[in-house]
């Protein structure tokens, strides 16, 4: 993206952004923003997470973030710092973009989210939008305006106009969720479906709407609450969506039938879509699982019931025990034998491992006794801070390496690099060439010509019976 796509359209006396959390939706966010042409100040109390991006290095991986990074580090439209306050002090408009991890009970724990909003309440030297980038409950801004009237010195009132408000400057709240899938963050900062803007003000609606207007994409004006619950609902349609297609998956083994040609016969259905229709070893990640279970939290605390979403979160969390069954029904007994685990994050293109099926597979196979060979492209530091190796848990440097003896190998994270694999020198390597496929990465019959026994999800043991759609109709 060159800067004079965007930074054209920005008036050189606007005030810079402040982007508060530089995590996995806080560092695109300031990014892309700075990318539209905006002066951007990115703040994090993680003093070691700011020391590396000041170096250029995201503490995470994410393709175009490092290169995206450095640029504008370089053209001083990004700075990076550790204090929040003088953050807030600089900016006026100020994203909220901490976590929101879920509490033992499914709730959003939003501690982060009051912890910022009492920074800026102590620090109303000027008008603030504040908004709620991070996923929040509805009716979160409610509680922020709240919080800022209470901690801050002067009283103010959301909305108010400087000319009549008390001694303090005036402060608006907005809710403007994040849609960035991890892997495709940049993608989907620059080029969203839409835009979706949750404002109480003219004010914070203008601003909103000039600040994404170089993006040309639809953009959704609604009051907070709504916006807010867009965010769950677009998640919790997701994941129904997974938890559909691997549903049927189960009732595709029992039959005969191939969940990939179901998924592609009823995702021609305009009406259904192509996508999010891969069934597998189902969603992980740090987004649906938690969010599901706020939505489904929040649902609860109003009466309303939302077991259609209890169900979605059930028939996720069985796709593990299935998975585990599969194996064993390739296997027999599962103790003492050593098996290759290809893929560890939680999707291709990313290396977080939160909320990662890959982790429970490996908890379900420890407990069988089984000696664990493990790689992923980009998640092995993670995983080894998380589950340190030993003589039963090994980290190996290639596809090739996990290969060497092992029984079995287990897909379980659908990188490319997987696609390419010589399926030959890997059966060469191992003591028994089966392999299991928990997110139908291959071919069956291709795989089963290489000379493996072949299991995956959903798809007939034998010659592929689904439905052959011709290229111009794949997804
Ligand atoms: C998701 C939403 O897509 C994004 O809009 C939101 O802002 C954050 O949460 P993310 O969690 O990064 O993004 O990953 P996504 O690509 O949505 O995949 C989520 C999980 O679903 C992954 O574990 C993936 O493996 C799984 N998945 C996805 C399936 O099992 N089948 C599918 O068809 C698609």
């Amino acid at each position: 993206m060159n800067d004079d796509a965007f930074s054209n359209q920005v008036s050189p006396g606007d005030a810079p952004i402040c982007v508060l959390g530089l995590g996995h939706i806080g560092l695109p966010t300031a990014l892309g923003l700075a990318e539209l042409g905006r002066r951007v100040i990115g703040a994090d109390d993680d003093a070691a997470k700011v020391r590396l991006i000041r170096a250029g290095e995201p503490n995470f991986y994410e393709p175009g973030l490092t290169e995206l990074l450095v640029k504008h580090l370089k053209s001083g439209r990004f700075e990076p710092l550790e204090d929040v306050a003088a953050a807030v002090r600089a900016g006026s408009i100020i994203f909220i973009c901490v976590g929101t991890p879920q509490k033992a009970n499914g709730q959003a724990d939003l501690g982060q989210v009051e912890a910022v909003a009492q920074v800026v309440a102590r620090n109303l030297n000027g008008y603030k939008l504040l908004i709620e980038k991070s996923t929040v409950p509805a009716i979160t801004a409610q509680w922020l305006k709240r919080t800022i009237v209470r901690y801050s010195s002067g009283k103010p009132q959301p909305g108010d106009e400087p000319a009549h408000s008390s001694s303090a400057p005036a402060f608006d709240v907005a809710s403007n969720p994040e849609f960035l899938r991890e892997g495709k963050a940049l993608e989907d900062f620059f080029h969203p479906n839409r835009v979706v803007c949750g404002v109480e003000s003219d004010r914070a609606r203008e601003i909103l709407t000039k600040l994404y207007a170089p993006l040309n994409c639809p953009i959704v004006v609604t009051n907070t609450s709504t916006a807010e619950l867009i965010k769950h609902a677009a998640n919790a349609f997701l994941s129904m969506k997974i938890s559909f297609i691997n549903m049927v998956s189960d009732l595709c083994e029992k039959v005969g039938a191939d969940v990939g040609a179901v998924a592609r016969g009823i995702g021609l259905d305009n009406r259904i879509g192509p996508q999010f229709l891969d069934a597998g070893i189902g969603y992980g990640g740090y987004c649906f699982p938690k969010d599901l279970r706020a939505f489904i939290h929040l649902a609860e605390e109003h009466g309303v019931d939302f077991s259609l979403l209890q169900e979605v979160e059930h028939i996720n969390q069985n796709r593990v025990e299935r998975f585990v069954a599969k194996v064993r029904q390739a296997l027999w007994n599962l103790g003492g034998k050593p098996l290759g685990l290809l893929g560890l994050a939680f999707k291709a293109g990313t290396d977080d491992i939160r909320e990662a099926v890959s982790l429970k597979v490996i908890e379900a196979l420890r407990e069988e006794g089984c000696i664990l060979r493990l790689y992923d492209p980009q998640a092995m530091p993670l995983t080894q801070r998380l589950i340190p190796p030993t003589d039963k848990i090994i980290y190996c440097t290639s596809p090739y390496e996990v290969a060497q003896g092992a029984h079995a190998l287990l897909l379980l994270t659908e990188w490319e690099e997987f696609r390419g694999l010589d399926l030959a020198r890997l059966r060469n390597l191992m003591e028994v060439p089966v392999l299991v496929d928990g997110r139908n990465l291959f071919d069956p019959d291709t795989i089963r010509q290489a000379g493996f026994e072949y299991f995956s999800m959903g798809r007939p043991d034998t010659k592929s019976a689904g439905l052959h759609s011709t290229p111009a109709q794949t997804k």
